[in-house]
């Protein structure tokens, strides 16, 4: 077949993107298409930057231009990425520049939602994301320690005479946490609404700018403090983490039984189950599941929620944590590749989610 822009086109129509099941021409994610005798060079329009399958859908578009057009076309591809906002564009908007908020929570504390959560944040941030977190648990914020900014001061500025408080910017993020502004060492009595209050003004009186993507660390539980926050901001969804056993599954199907109650309606995106397993440096093969096994796929399984993946107990996560420089940061550390991979499986979840019915997900 003659090398042409519609027969590229049309080879390129048989390549599906795994995530939204319909495929790359129709969803308009190729662009820039270039033909120069056996050169074809396009562009790919991924719905978020940390898409997992870049590499497949890479390879399969060359394949499918070698079987269907011509054997000897070199084909280069290069890809940028779009991602989807989660917004109505008619939702009457707190923070009208950020794309996706999503909650990450769980039914109980330990079980390492902050750590899970600054983790993702990275992840995306790493592969071309414009990420914040924002630390939201009043009840032990840790955000300050995790990211070594205990003493760090924050900045603001009058935008309109309103004075705005700049995120604090480390490793590529934004981040914001009720940390930064109460001495997390004292005990602090919270009333709810004196909570609630709080919390709100780390959205509505911080310079937030333009963001595909904010994850929350909510407080753990599930009380009326998420309610109030889960309702002034328009949540992409919620993803829960959990350890294995079941005192934590138990409060964690808590979790997603209140993200779901038709009052809150915020979709669960998906669980991510912690601390799945334990394995000695010594050992690199074994693997003791402390606290069960499988727990958390279980309870996705039956709730009919994403399962989103593993992490397993890793001495230098938790020394990571302490020592202000997340593990995501470190390419040695073991448990690196988990929290990519669950962060690009997020990324997909959202994109499917936020594609909803649209044809076409990427407008030129
Ligand atoms: N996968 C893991 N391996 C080892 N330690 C972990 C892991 N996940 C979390 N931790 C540690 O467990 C403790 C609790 O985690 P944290 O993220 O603060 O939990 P939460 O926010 O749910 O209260 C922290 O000291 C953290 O470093
Ligand atoms: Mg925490």
């Amino acid at each position: 077949m003659a090398i042409s822009t519609d027969n590229v086109m049309l080879a390129l129509s048989r390549v599906i993107d795994p995530d939204l099941k319909k495929d790359l021409v129709s969803l308009g994610m190729i662009r820039n298409l270039q033909i120069k005798g056996k050169r074809i060079s396009f562009t790919i329009y991924l719905t978020t930057p940390a898409c997992p399958f870049k590499d497949s859908l890479k390879k399969a578009c060359i394949q499918t231009i070698k079987e269907n057009v011509d054997a000897g076309a070199e084909t280069e591809i290069a890809f940028e990425s779009r991602t989807l906002s989660g917004k109505k564009e008619d939702a009457e908007e707190l923070l009208p520049g950020v794309k996706n908020i999503v909650a990450i929570a769980s039914g109980k504390g330990g079980v390492g939602k902050s750590t899970v959560a600054a983790n993702l944040a990275l992840s995306l941030a790493a592969s071309g994301a414009k990420v914040a977190l924002v630390d939201a648990d009043i009840y032990g914020p840790s955000v300050p320690i995790m990211f070594g900014a205990v003493d760090k001061e924050l900045t603001s500025v009058e935008e309109n005479g309103k004075v705005k408080v700049i995120p604090m910017e480390k490793y590529g993020i934004s981040l914001m946490s009720i940390g930064f502004f109460v001495d997390a060492s004292k005990a602090l009595i919270w009333r709810g609404p004196m909570a609630s209050g709080a919390l709100k003004q780390l959205f509505t009186e911080v310079k937030w700018g333009e963001l595909d993507y904010m994850f929350i660390d909510l407080p753990p539980g599930t009380g009326d403090i998420h309610l109030s926050l889960v309702q002034t901001l328009k949540l992409t969804g919620a993803v829960i983490v959990s350890t294995p056993q079941e005192v934590a599954l138990a409060d964690a199907r808590k979790a997603v039984a209140m993200f779901e109650n038709p009052k809150v309606g915020v979709k669960v995106l998906g669980m991510v189950e912690n601390m799945a397993w334990f394995t000695p440096a010594e050992l690199p093969e074994n693997r003791y599941y402390l606290f069960g096994n499988g727990g958390c796929r279980k309870l996705a399984n039956e709730m009919n929620i994403p399962f989103l993946g593993e992490i397993p107990i890793v001495q230098s996560v938790c020394q990571a944590g302490d020592n202000g420089e997340p593990a995501v940061l470190n390419e040695k550390n073991p448990a690196k590749s988990y929290f990519d991979d669950i962060a690009g499986k997020l990324a997909s979840r959202i994109s499917v989610v936020n594609a909803g019915a649209f044809t076409t997900v990427l407008n030129p």
